[in-house]
């Protein structure tokens, strides 16, 4: 059976995004997210997409699918979606062990609106941040904890960082 992951970075008021960006740099986070996400499909809704700056996209070695409702919508080098749920399907019949749902908050909160969702990597950042884009409140009583680890900030990374994995119960 193939697992259905969530893989996201939240300020301490649930903040992922403003104007179409990331809300901080942290080399720290964007390792973790290379570490775990590398050799999977990612699946994006199609601003996220567009989000990532030119020259890093589509994600090297990572099958990229991008969801969008635009029925001519083509991306060189990434597969299109018309559905979370195809998107899941598309990696599903490719094989994939692990797909990786990686933003933004139009595609986090559907697919954990209809319980698509079977672990959720979350990093904390710990900071408050501006935002207009956000994750959706869990339950975690729904979750059960299976890691842990925090790292201080240091001169590359400004905030203190925890990095938890969750699957549902
Ligand atoms: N902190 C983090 O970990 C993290 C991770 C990822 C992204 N982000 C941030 O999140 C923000 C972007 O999030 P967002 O909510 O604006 O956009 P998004 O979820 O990335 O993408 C939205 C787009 O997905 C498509 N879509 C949405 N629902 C759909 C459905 N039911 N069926 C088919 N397609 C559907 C639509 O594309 P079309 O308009 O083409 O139809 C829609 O415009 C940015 O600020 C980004 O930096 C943060």
């Amino acid at each position: 059976m193939m697992v259905v992951s969530a893989i996201v970075a939240v300020g301490k008021n649930l903040e992922i995004g403003k104007d179409n960006q990331l809300l901080w740099h942290l080399p720290l986070d964007m390792k973790y997210f290379k570490e775990i996400t590398t050799g999977h499909h990612v699946i994006m809704g199609r601003k996220s997409y567009e989000s990532i700056p030119k020259k890093y996209r589509p994600l090297p070695n990572r099958v990229n699918v991008v969801v969008s409702r635009q029925k001519d919508l083509h991306i060189e080098g990434a597969l299109v979606a018309a559905s979370i749920n195809k998107a899941i399907e598309m990696a599903e019949a490719a094989g994939e062990n692990e797909v990786f749902i990686i933003g933004g908050g139009q595609i986090y909160n559907l697919a954990l609106k209809t319980d698509l969702v079977d672990r959720l990597y979350i990093t904390r950042v710990d900071a408050s941040f501006d935002a207009d884009i956000f994750f959706p409140t869990i339950d975690f009583n729904d979750w059960n904890e299976v890691s842990n680890r925090k790292t201080k900030m240091d001169e590359r990374n400004a905030h203190d960082l925890t990095f938890t994995i969750y699957d549902k119960n």
